[in-house]
């Protein structure tokens, strides 16, 4: 019989039969709000699946409570395109709180968080994946990891090094962005569905490295869409299919697209009509068909 290895001074070389408690018995875990109870899970209803509600996700209220399997993003980083206001670092952590906590509202318990953030400027450096890490636990969240998505060569072509071949002032270039995890109240899934997920990509998406090329912006008409592969891999991981994925801030549709892809319901927020019929566009495409045009709903239409 394989013995239990535990926690120890020096660490363990198996993890297998792993007896972690004392670790999580310490006080540094002593805050930690995991919540083993079931709330009632609600459905999003049906007329409201596969829709891009066209206003600020600030107020998600077509989404009843705990109805969501999985929210993946990519926020507007409050930098100057031409969606962004001018917002001050206060003023945009408050805004997207307000986003994140409508999120915790509508996720199922065990419901997941993957939000996809990069880092701004030097001069300092914004370190908006702490930020958002931050509030999200303050609002509750337990956070599960971090994946550094590593964009590959098209990001190594910046030459913003600041001193050249010289200590006076160096600067790091970025070659990755984040993808920030959470979990609502629970790590697991209370309900059983069909995991979609094959071997190989497990095991590449259970690593915190992911190398996944970035999207173009000119092909697609948007300043910032992440690729579909990547929304994919998340979605492939952290739900059941035919689960429904939420994506606040929609953009071109990536998120939209990838859950059509994967067997997955989806449901979004965009404030720019031009992104809205982008991903109505990219949706017609995959689906081959041309999209119901009630699929784009002004929230003033809806009463
Ligand atoms: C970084 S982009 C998302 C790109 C998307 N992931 C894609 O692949 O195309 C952020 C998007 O959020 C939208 N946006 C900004 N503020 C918003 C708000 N309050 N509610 C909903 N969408 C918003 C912007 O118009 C922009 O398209």
């Amino acid at each position: 019989m394989r013995t239990k290895t535990a926690t120890r001074s020096f660490g363990t070389g198996s993890r297998e039969g792993h007896d972690s408690s004392a670790f999580y018995a310490r006080k540094m875990y002593s805050g930690t709000r995991c919540n083993d109870t079931y709330e009632a899970v609600n459905s999003v209803p049906g007329d409201y699946l596969d829709r891009i509600f066209h206003h600020s996700s600030e107020d998600m209220s077509e989404l009843p409570d705990n109805s969501v399997a999985l929210m993946v993003t990519s926020p507007p980083y409050n930098v100057g395109k031409d969606y962004d206001e001018d917002l001050s670092l206060d003023e945009y952590l408050t805004f997207l709180k307000r986003v994140l906590g409508e999120t915790y509202r509508v996720l199922v318990p065990g419901g997941r968080v993957a939000f996809n953030v990069a880092n701004l400027g030097r001069r300092p450096y914004i370190p908006l994946n702490s930020y958002i890490a931050g509030i999200a636990c303050e609002l509750g969240f337990l956070m599960r990891g971090e994946i550094i998505w590593v964009k590959g060569k098209g990001a190594a072509g910046s030459c913003a090094w600041g001193s050249w071949m010289s200590a006076n002032n160096p600067t790091l270039r970025d070659l990755h962005e984040y993808v920030l995890v959470f979990s609502k109240q629970r790590f697991d899934r209370a309900g059983k569905g069909r995991s979609t997920i094959s071997r190989d990509e497990f095991m590449a998406a259970t690593t915190s490295i992911w190398h996944i090329p970035p999207e173009s912006a000119r092909k697609l008409g948007h300043p910032a869409p992440f690729p579909v592969a990547l929304v994919e891999r998340l979605i492939h991981l952290y739900t059941f299919e035919n689960e429904v994925v939420l994506d606040p801030f929609m953009g071109s549709g990536s998120t939209a697209v990838a859950a059509a892809l994967c067997n997955r319901r989806y449901v979004g927020y965009e404030i720019e009509a031009k992104y809205v019929s982008i991903c109505r566009q990219r949706l017609a495409e995959i689906n081959g068909t041309q999209l119901c045009p009630c699929a784009h709903t002004q929230k003033s239409a809806q009463g």
